[in-house]
């Protein structure tokens, strides 16, 4: 039987343990420019124990953007500054991935270039908020792209993986997850294009489809995950009937051989009824490659999930912010950091970088 602290691997990409850490919003990147934070490199190190390190969500473009002090992945001096990351993170014998984002209708138009409307599969405002420079705001209305502007978008991930490579990552994974712009391509509550980007399942599919080819022209099919939530509703999200359109979504994504999917199983603080696992667990019945599950994992959870072979991989979130080590807390048995929620979006290196390891606790009770 597998354990979650046996290695693993995507092809030649080896990973020391199945504990790998979820992609987290942390709000600290600089925003005028949208490079990450001078400190992210220090964060990201501490956290290099875990198998793989997914980063936090990632802009492709400035329209992509929807809360402040997101990172970037879309000029050169971004990728620099990603690649003091990716480097800090190779001394210490870790894999990263970078998640490329685009937020859609998830944006305030004080965030958008020229305080523009955000943009989305459809002109359907979403009932959430964001944080903005004034503070916690609804999100504003969107404006459906253009098929010009749809193609801009994929040539913007493609850019994005570009950059990637160019920062020394190991691969990059394709946020369509948690209602954000690919997902509101996906589902039917917030796609209600009559063009080939909406309607159907296929046309539905086309825009992560076309995006997933446009990344593999950068990167091996195997340096590739994709993240799904189909059964969330995260961001005011919906569909009719998301086995459907997250089947064929699954078997276009294997005929593409892609590294791994990731799904959000929950999301923090929600509820899932039982339809909804019968779904992902169909999903995942399809998924001929490898698999992380996500969402509100504990330690027994995640054995089990990795001895019954639901998973190959385990994502832990939450638990990653103040625990740097732990894997080695999981492995020992150890007590958790106390995360304190106040500090997870924005602020400095409190709550970022000086969360305890085991091995300072020791020192401390030692002298
Ligand atoms: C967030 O910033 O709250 C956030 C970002 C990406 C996600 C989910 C939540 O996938």
């Amino acid at each position: 039987m597998t354990s979650l602290f046996e290695n693993c691997s995507l092809g030649n990409l080896d990973f020391k343990n199945r504990i790998f850490m979820a992609p987290l919003t942390r709000s600290r990147a600089d925003d005028e420019t949208d490079k990450p934070a001078d400190m992210a490199v220090k964060y990201y190190k501490q956290r290099a124990s875990a198998g793989l390190i997914i980063s936090e969500a990632t802009q492709v473009s400035e329209r992509g953007k929807g809360y402040i002090k997101t990172p970037g992945i879309y000029t050169e001096e971004q990728a620099e500054k990603w690649k003091e990351i990716t480097d800090a993170v190779h001394e210490e014998g870790g894999k990263i991935f970078l998640q490329l984002w685009h937020v859609g209708r998830i944006s305030h138009t004080s965030i958008q270039p020229d305080g523009k409307n955000p943009v989305s599969a459809s002109a359907i405002q979403a009932d959430t908020k964001t944080f903005t420079q004034e503070g916690y705001q609804q999100v504003s209305m969107p404006e459906a792209l253009s098929v010009d502007g749809i193609k801009q978008t994929i040539a913007d991930f493609k850019k994005g993986a570009e950059l990637a490579k160019k920062a020394g990552f190991d691969g990059v994974e394709i946020h369509g997850a948690n209602g954000y712009l690919i997902d509101q391509f996906l589902r039917d509550g917030t796609n209600k294009r009559e063009d080939q980007y909406g309607g159907s399942i296929e046309n539905r599919a086309r825009f992560i489809l076309e995006i997933a080819d446009a990344v593999k022209e950068i990167w091996p099919a195997n340096r590739i995950g994709v993240r799904l939530s189909p059964t969330g509703s995260f961001n005011d999200m919906s569909d009719s009937n998301p086995l459907e359109i997250f089947s064929y979504v699954v078997e276009e994504l294997n005929k593409r051989s892609l590294g791994y999917m990731h799904i959000v199983e929950r999301f923090p603080g929600m509820d899932v009824g039982n339809d909804d696992l019968n779904i992902i667990n169909a999903l995942i019945k399809k998924w001929d490659g490898f698999y992380i599950a996500n969402g509100d994992y504990d330690v027994m959870k995640a054995k089990d999930a990795i001895k019954s072979g639901h998973a190959d991989a385990v994502a832990f979130g939450r638990p990653f912010i103040s625990n740097p080590d732990l894997p080695e807390r999981l492995e020992k048995g150890a007590e958790f950091n106390e995360p304190d929620e106040d500090t997870f979006y924005g602020g400095g290196a409190e709550g970022y970088i000086d969360y305890p390891f085991l091995s300072d606790n020791k020192k401390t009770k030692a002298a």
